[in-house]
């Protein structure tokens, strides 16, 4: 299979992740921080190390402000669900994920309002706007890094910026970046980053984590053991035990860990410059085709590893399933993010999405062109 969704997740993920998994699986998968045996020392080690290499990965200063999450969903529900209280006004943008979109929704029914500030046809913020949005009451402003529609790259260090300038929170929802384009919380004033795991970081699924900035007081999320403070019936009101109850996800994040020194060795902007070719080369070829209509615009170089079309009128889901008969995997339909489509003029139908990662090759875009020149020949048979 030529795997063409690695905005859902990644794969293949590189060997030592599988490697450090099952290892960690066979050898020291004990439950880490609560007891003090070899097993649940390594697994403690693990977990540390991996939060160490989050820290220097993401320019985090310090290592404790990293909490581990199932995905970025669960993530940016704990930012938001944490700092947003009734009366609160917080701007987003209509590129947002539903994981952005219905927490929003959600917390207006609990006296919390929201702008989506628009974005052009190719999916980009005007910052000016931006600005005139903010109010006395505006406690964040939210924005998703990397559209994984799209594969809009926002300006998060003009918007942070903005965000402090203000006295603003200013979260970023990391979703498609993190791993495949350079973040440093310092530089861009990040007070919170959601990021998965199992994505650009190369992680297993079911890992990800929130950055909490210093002085952020967020709720916690939800209660339980932590393997500290276990006289007390109240939850540790210190980082990461506030928000890591229950047992961690040690094999995942051992996994993530080793995904991360992967981008290390090759190097997050050697990752970048791959991808990067592999859409410039995408973009050009699909520009020859007259029957393809691209959504973002044809910009190759402002764009994340993610690319939307549509190819003659035919069905996008059926598309999807010509592609997969042909060992082609993408994904198709509206990707959790549905008011981007009225933007772009795909609410009715959706569009089909090729999302490349660092384990692309140009041959694999090779079958793609070709494969779409024969659904077109064929009109979709
Ligand atoms: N949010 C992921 C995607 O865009 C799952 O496919």
């Amino acid at each position: 299979m030529i795997y063409l969704d690695n905005a859902a997740t990644s794969f293949p993920k590189p060997v030592e992740v599988y490697t450090e998994v099952l290892r960690c699986m066979e050898n020291y998968a004990a439950n880490p921080g609560r007891s003090s045996h070899d097993m649940a020392v390594e697994a403690s080690s693990k977990i540390i190390e991996t939060r160490q290499e989050l820290s220097e990965f993401f320019n985090i200063p310090n290592l404790l402000n990293i909490i581990f999450t199932c995905n970025a969903t669960e993530a940016l529900n704990i930012g938001i669900k944490g700092i947003l209280k009734p009366g609160d006004h917080v701007i987003s943008s209509v590129i947002e994920h539903n994981s952005v979109l219905r927490p929003l929704n959600y917390l207006s029914e609990k006296g919390i309002t929201f702008t989506l500030l628009p974005v052009d046809k190719n999916g980009y913020l005007d910052n000016n706007k931006l600005k005139k949005e903010i109010r006395k009451n505006t406690k964040a402003i939210i924005i998703n890094h990397t559209s994984n529609v799209l594969g809009t790259i926002q300006d998060i260090g003009a918007i942070g910026k903005i965000a402090k300038e203000a006295g603003i929170i200013f979260m970023v929802d990391a979703s498609q970046s993190a791993g495949v384009i350079p973040i440093d919380v310092v530089r861009e004033n990040i007070d919170l980053l959601a990021f998965p795991g199992h994505k650009g970081l190369y992680g297993p699924q079911g890992t990800g984590g929130l950055y909490i900035g210093e002085d952020l007081n967020l709720d916690s999320f939800r209660q339980g053991g932590t393997g500290s403070e276990s006289f007390s019936m109240k939850q540790p009101d210190f980082l990461p035990d506030r928000f890591e109850s229950g047992t961690l996800n040690t094999p995942g994040i051992a996994g993530l860990c080793a995904g991360i020194l992967f981008i290390k060795k090759v190097g997050v902007e050697n990752i970048r410059k791959h991808e990067s070719m592999l859409v410039e080369y995408l973009v050009k070829e699909l520009c020859k085709l007259s029957y393809i209509k691209i959504y973002g615009g044809t910009d190759y170089k402002n764009r994340g590893s993610v690319l939307s079309l549509n190819i003659d009128n035919i069905d996008v889901s059926k598309v999807g399933e010509l592609l997969n008969i042909r060992g082609i995997a993408v994904r198709t339909g509206f990707h959790c993010a549905p008011l981007i489509h009225e933007v772009i003029g795909t609410k009715t139908k959706g569009t089909v999405r090729i999302s490349l990662g660092y384990f692309n090759k140009l041959d694999d875009i090779e079958k793609l062109l070709s494969a779409l020149k024969d659904i077109h020949e064929k009109r979709g048979l």
